[in-house]
């Protein structure tokens, strides 16, 4: 599949004509300690029944959290079990080896490398950073709320921009966004919870302009999901100076979700306002660090993943097609989809949850969305099967 946006598939997908995803009010969390934070237009619900807990021993096809399914591999499960007797050791010699392998690959010096226990941390530290005296974070909306929340949580205000029509970064309305309290800018791409992605182009000189007047943050969680990865990355950005910080993790393509371990890529200097503050390599597991070295040392697993999440993601399609069922083009390892107008969403989440199926459902427009994880073809087929009795 071409990583462009496809404007044909677009329009089959009828959802440009639709209107899509349109503008419903902000809200703030009904359950938000702090009454001042800023709900996204895409408003996730509450889950007030089992398909939440992840571990329900009755869950047979997890698709809920956008994991890979197919891992860890054999060479990173043997690295593991290699590394437990280290454990009485401190891992910093093994960060410093893993820091060294990501600057090679992409292109930098060790001094652009932080890791950390999952990309999320170091979303988290970077809003820290960025926010402890306050100001405002541009980012699109839908898009991924970690690092939005963080900033929220230690005072800074959100100005959420909405996607374009076909679901890309609105970039003109994303600059016109940033004022004299700006601290950063925040982007998606592939973009979490919509599965769409924004011209590599478009965001490369996007970020080459607006960066000089503050930092931005790519966030490339799925960038590997992507045919053509390496044209869409904008990590070459950092060694050309600019102040962008790309994010990279190994929970999806590397099927290491629980074993806690990603990156951020940025100048010496935008790290060290990160690291003077919070510390990097502290956070990390040692047998996760010999996991994530052994990964990126089996590439062919990674390339495998990505094979099979395209089988996954084109079967699934097709099943919907069947039914009937307008879904977004998804560039990633989940697809988004509405359901029909006159379901009840609640009840449709609750009633795959009793097949043991678990989906991640979102609200747009008070229409009940539901995003799909890619599972094993089988798990795609017990979705599927599931689906079919619960909309019957
Ligand atoms: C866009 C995006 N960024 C970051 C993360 C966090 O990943 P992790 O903390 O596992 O690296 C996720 C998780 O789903 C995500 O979707």
């Amino acid at each position: 599949m071409s990583t462009t946006i496809n404007r044909r598939n677009w329009i089959k997908s009828g959802l440009i004509a639709a209107g899509g995803i349109t503008l419903a009010p902000k809200l703030s969390w009904a359950s938000s300690a702090d009454s001042k934070r800023v709900n996204p237009q895409s408003i996730i619900w509450e889950v007030d029944h089992p398909s939440y807990l992840n571990d329900a021993p009755a869950m047979r096809a997890r698709l809920n959290a956008n994991e890979n399914p197919h891992g860890p591999s054999p060479e990173v499960k043997k690295a593991i079990a290699d590394a437990i007797s280290s454990g009485n050791r401190y891992g910093h010699g093994d960060a410093f080896t893993l820091i060294g392998m990501i600057a090679e690959k992409e292109g930098v010096s060790p001094e652009c490398v932080m890791l950390g226990p999952g990309s999320t941390d170091l979303l988290e530290k970077t809003a820290i950073s960025r926010f402890i005296k306050g100001g405002n974070i541009v980012s699109a909306d839908p898009s991924y709320m970690s690092l939005i929340n963080t900033a929220q949580a230690v005072g800074a205000t959100w100005k959420p921009v909405p996607l374009t029509s076909d679901y890309a970064h609105d970039l003109p309305a994303m600059e016109k966004a940033v004022d004299s309290e700006t601290q950063l800018i925040y982007v998606c791409n592939p973009n979490n919870p919509i599965g769409s992605i924004t011209n590599a182009e478009d965001l490369k000189s996007f970020c080459k302009t607006v960066s000089k007047k503050v930092p931005i943050f790519v966030d490339e969680a799925y960038l590997e999901f992507l045919e053509d990865p390496d044209t869409n990355t904008m990590v070459g950005l950092v060694s050309e100076g600019h102040d962008v910080i790309v994010a990279r993790t190994f929970s999806k393509i590397h099927s290491m979700a629980g074993l806690r371990i990603g990156y951020i890529v940025a100048t010496p200097e935008r790290i060290k306002s990160i690291t003077d503050m919070v510390r990097g390599t502290m956070g990390l597991c040692v047998t996760s660090v010999k996991g994530a070295i052994a990964s990126m040392q089996s590439k062919e697993f990674c390339d495998q993943c990505k094979v099979l999440n395209t089988a996954s993601r084109e079967y699934l399609c097709k099943e919907l097609d069947k039914l009937g069922y307008k879904y977004i083009p998804s560039y990633t390892n989940f697809v988004i989809f509405p359901l029909k107008k006159d379901t009840d969403g609640r009840a449709f989440s609750k009633a795959l949850t009793e097949q043991g199926v678990g989906v991640r459902m979102y609200s747009f427009k008070d229409e009940p969305w539901c995003r799909v994880s890619m599972g094993t073809m089988e798990e795609m087929q017990i979705f599927t099967d599931a689906f079919k009795k619960v909309t019957a």
